[in-house]
């Protein structure tokens, strides 16, 4: 039997730049999480918020850290409105820059 009352897991959206393309995060999902299960090559590796290789610079919208980016980024980096993506949940839909492999430091 078909379940009709399937539970709707809300969802928000978050458009990624360069690359023009909008994803599906799912509700207590993170950015990097959401990115990867949907296919996409952003750059990672930890997962845990240490390496800062995640990091990606927020164009709009509202997120959540999981926890206080200063450990990894520059106070510069945070004026600037870089995120790690994998603990970010989002707040609302947003629009985010990833930063590419060759861009790093
Ligand atoms: S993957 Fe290492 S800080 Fe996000």
């Amino acid at each position: 039997m078909l379940n009709v009352f399937k539970k709707v897991v809300p969802t928000q959206i978050a458009k990624l730049e360069p690359f023009g393309v909008e994803i599906a995060i799912e509700k207590g999902e993170r950015l990097l999480s959401a990115a990867l299960r949907q296919g996409l090559d952003w750059p990672h590796r930890c997962k845990v918020g240490s390496c800062g290789t995640c990091k990606a610079v927020l164009i709009s919208g509202e997120i959540k850290s999981q926890l206080d980016f200063a450990y990894v980024l520059t106070d510069k980096e945070i004026d600037e409105g870089y995120i790690l993506a994998c603990q970010s949940m989002l707040k609302s839909d947003i629009s985010v820059r990833v930063v590419q492999r060759k861009e790093m430091k």
